[in-house]
């Protein structure tokens, strides 16, 4: 280790036998408050243990090879072998949520390690072996609604279990919609561009970045096959993009925004149709400094917009976000 000039070459004197009892002693009453924060850490990971395996709603990682999963399913397991985790990170819960990892020793140890990695907290839970399991139509009887109503799980051949999530605003929003045709913006790999064209509506997809493109084409094939044709994917700065006047009902603009997603809205809405966020305030950029200032979203702008009303805006911290929920209505 570098020490500062002033601070090398000088050496602690080593105790002497007499002094060894009370230093140990000190060094023992030194580590206490460590030894206790630790016991509270261990108590605290085992209660969020037991709670996470009490939900059974929340879907596991199985990182087994795809054969042997199809071969001996996991209940609730959502199955990314290993090998291809690195390429379909896109799939994970969003980070700050905990990843939970199927207890299958060696291999949930090397699973956690990679996502440790790259900046997931992981948890590794118990697991139970699909008892009687046959065939993804026996599972869900060929209810759609038998399975949370989450409609891409009925597909017999498109995985039934998921760990990412669309945005839950925007879900709820479009839960009273009508699906007919949206612009997503800034849609990244494609999260909610897939689960709006999996609840049939026709989405244009907009990012800067084809790879984030090319991960949201992923997801769909994946997890909503039947609805490939329904995402129309589209590499482009927003400040270049232009739909057609009035041929959108929906326009989504999810932790990104721009004042020029503001304008495409209302132009490309229909009269009704809604312009629907949940993106970063001026409180989280005065926090961590960042988006810039353009990229915070405005109330005073968006009320003095003349074509469009808000019908929604609520604000609050979600983890270390600021966060506006905003609902617009194109007048
Ligand atoms: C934090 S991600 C949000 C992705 C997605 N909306 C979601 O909620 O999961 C922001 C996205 O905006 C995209 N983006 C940033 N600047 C952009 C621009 N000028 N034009 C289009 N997309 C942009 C980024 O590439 C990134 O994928």
């Amino acid at each position: 280790m570098f020490l500062p000039r002033n601070q090398r070459h000088t050496f602690t004197p080593l105790p002497s036998r007499r002094n060894l009892l009370s230093a140990t002693e000190t060094d023992a009453k030194a580590r206490e408050p460590t030894r206790i924060k630790n016991r509270c850490e261990s108590m605290a990971r085992t209660i969020i243990l037991v709670f996470m395996s009490l939900c059974e709603w929340t879907d596991l990682l199985d990182p087994r090879p795809r054969a042997e999963a199809e071969a001996c399913p996991i209940s609730r397991g959502a199955n990314i072998p290993l090998a291809e985790l690195p390429k379909r990170m896109h799939e994970l819960p969003a980070k700050g949520n905990v990843v939970k990892v199927c207890d299958l020793g060696v291999l949930a140890g090397d699973t956690v390690m990679l996502l440790e990695e790259r900046g997931h907290r992981c948890a590794i839970v118990p697991f139970e072996y699909e008892y009687g399991f046959q065939s993804p139509q026996r599972h869900s009887g060929g209810d759609e609604k038998a399975l949370d109503g989450v409609m891409w799980r009925s597909v017999a051949t498109m995985p039934r279990y998921r760990l990412w999530e669309p945005n839950s605003f925007l879900m709820s929003v479009v839960r009273e919609v009508r699906p007919g045709d949206a612009i997503d913006l800034g849609c990244g790999s494609g999260r909610d561009a897939v689960a709006l064209a999996d609840q049939g509506w026709q989405v244009t997809a907009v990012d800067i970045l084809p790879d984030a493109l090319d991960k949201g084409k992923d997801l769909l094939r994946r997890y909503a096959p039947a609805s490939v044709g329904k995402v129309r994917w589209q590499a482009c700065d927003i400040a270049l993009f232009d739909a057609p006047a009035e041929s959108a009902d929906l326009v989504v603009c999810n932790l990104f925004f721009d004042p020029r997603a503001t304008e495409i809205a209302a132009s490309a809405l229909r009269p009704g149709g809604l312009f629907v966020c949940e993106t970063f305030t001026e409180t989280h950029r005065r926090e961590h400094n960042s988006p810039q200032e353009k990229r915070v979203v405005s109330r005073e702008a968006l009320e003095r917009h003349p074509s469009l009303t808000i019908a929604h805006w609520s604000e609050g911290w979600s983890s270390d976000r600021h966060l506006a929920r905003i609902v617009a209505r194109k007048l």
